[in-house]
């Protein structure tokens, strides 16, 4: 049986991500503050030490679990705070960090620390955006957060070339999709997010993916056994 291991998994990509492994007859772990699931590990990633207790305690509770292969996807995101640098408050912008990059690097640590040693196909997959090759106006932390991301898993990729037990470590950038973070964007004051209207058009247009297509399109990615290291984007 897989296992897949899911941050953000209460709604948008990270709940369609569930469903999808759930339907193909994986035991999914799913990480977020409102943890829906039966199969939920309440936590908040705006609390890294915290967190990282938690992701350990979790794995270590799977024991000797005899997985055929695993999967561990950093998907949690927020965007806020919005604005230009000199409006966020240093509180926001450390939340933001908190939860964007390093609840996320000591996801990935305390993956690696934890599955190592599994004898099984195993894959660290970041959801990443065009936000990490792009600027945006008033979106400066979401952009160095997604940065951060890709390079961290690219460092991760380079440490497991040569493991006998790889774990191939990989960015996906899912493209827009209709989920909860769009809306948000949508209701973003045009003078602290100046693109605003180019998200609204893609919402009037339908250009925004339902999150169970692109979760489908990540699997199929994962399933691939993609090049490490690599940023690979969801094609529609
Ligand atoms: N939507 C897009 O168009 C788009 C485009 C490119 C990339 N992405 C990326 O795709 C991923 C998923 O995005 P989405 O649109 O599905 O987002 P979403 O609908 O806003 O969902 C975000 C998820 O992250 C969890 N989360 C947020 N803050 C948390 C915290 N402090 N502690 C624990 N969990 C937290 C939320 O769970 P709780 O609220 O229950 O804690 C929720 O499950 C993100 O990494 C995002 O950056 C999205």
């Amino acid at each position: 049986m897989g296992l897949a291991i899911i941050t953000g998994g209460s709604r948008g990509l990270g709940a369609a991500l569930c469903d999808l492994y759930r339907d193909q007859g994986w035991s999914v772990l799913e990480f977020s503050r409102s943890a829906p699931h039966d199969f939920s590990v309440e936590l908040d990633l705006s609390d890294p030490v915290d967190a990282s207790a938690v992701f350990s305690e979790a794995f270590a509770s799977l024991g000797d679990f005899a997985a055929s292969e695993i999967i561990a996807i950093n998907n949690a995101g927020m965007l806020e705070p919005v604005g230009p640098v000199e409006h966020v408050s240093p509180g926001a912008i450390a939340t933001n960090l908190d939860v964007n990059v390093l609840s996320a690097i000591l996801f990935a640590r305390a993956f690696v620390e934890a599955f190592q040693d599994h004898d099984c196909p195993k894959t660290f997959v970041n959801i990443s955006s065009g936000a990490a090759n792009k600027g945006y106006a008033g979106w400066s932390l979401y952009c160095a957060g997604k940065a951060a991301m890709e390079n961290y898993t690219r460092s991760i990729a380079l440490e497991q070339s040569a493991r006998p037990n790889l774990i191939r470590a990989i960015s996906v950038n899912p493209g827009v999709m209709d989920t909860s973070m769009q809306e948000a964007i949508r209701n973003s004051p045009l003078e602290l997010f100046p693109a605003l209207e180019r998200f609204t058009r893609l919402k009037d247009d339908g250009l925004l993916a339902p999150p169970a297509l692109v979760a489908r399109q990540i699997a199929e990615i994962v399933a691939s056994r993609p090049e490490p290291g690599g940023v690979y984007s969801v094609n529609r």
